[in-house]
C-alpha cells in the first residue's frame, strides 16, 4: 500500500520543498517506491514560484534532486493523504483550523519534529538567512521521523546515515 505524505510549512518554497526533495530521495535510495511524497504552503503568497535559491543550493551540495512548484493547502489534502506534517507550531495550528472543515479528514497531522525525541520546531528561515538545510539535523532529523513513521523498520537507521558528520 502506498503511503502518502504531506510536508507543509508557510510559503512552500523553503522548508517543505526541501523536505520533500530529501525524503523522496532517501526513499529512493532505499528501494522505497510506495511512497507519495509532495509538500505544500499555508498561504498562497508565493504560489507557482520555484523553491528558494538557498534551498536549491542546500540540496545541490548534497546531490539531493529539487522539482517543486508551490502551491497551497486546499481541503482535498485531508482526505488524499495519510500523513501531514507542518514545520512548525504556526504552520500546525493553519492545518488544523483546516482540519475541522474537511469532511471525511483522514491525514494523521503533526509537527514536523514531532517524532524526534525533542519535538522540535523547524523555524522560518525566510528572513533569518538560511538556518534549516540538510546539514543542520533538523531536516534530517525529521526526515528519519517521517520515514520512520511512514515506513517502519525498512528505514531504521536512517538518521546515522542523514547526520552523520554534519552539523
Ligand atoms: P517557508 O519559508 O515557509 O519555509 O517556505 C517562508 C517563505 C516565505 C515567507 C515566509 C517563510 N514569506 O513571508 O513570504
Amino acid at each position: 500500500m502506498t503511503i502518502s505524505v504531506l510536508i507543509v510549512c508557510l510559503g512552500n518554497i523553503c522548508r517543505s520543498p526541501m523536505g520533500e526533495a530529501v525524503l523522496r530521495n532517501e526513499a529512493l535510495k532505499r528501494g522505497i517506491t510506495d511512497i507519495h511524497v509532495d509538500s505544500a504552503g499555508t498561504a498562497a503568497a508565493h504560489i507557482g514560484e520555484d523553491p528558494d535559491e538557498r534551498t536549491i543550493e542546500v540540496c545541490g551540495m548534497n546531490d539531493v534532486p529539487i522539482s517543486h512548484s508551490a502551491r497551497q493547502v486546499r481541503a482535498s489534502d485531508f482526505t488524499s493523504f495519510d500523513y501531514i506534517l507542518a514545520a512548525d507550531g504556526s504552520n500546525l495550528r493553519a492545518l488544523e483550523r483546516h482540519v475541522g472543515h474537511s469532511e471525511g479528514s483522514k491525514a494523521t497531522v503533526k509537527l514536523w519534529g514531532s517524532y524526534l525525541s525533542d519535538n522540535k520546531p523547524i523555524q522560518d528561515p525566510y528572513y533569518g538567512g538560511l538556518r534549516i538545510g540538510l546539514r543542520n539535523g533538523a531536516c534530517a532529523g525529521w526526515v528519519y521521523g517521517g520515514l520512520q513513521a511512514s515506513l517502519g523498520k525498512r528505514v531504521r537507521g536512517a538518521v546515522n546515515d542523514l547526520t552523520d558528520g554534519t552539523g
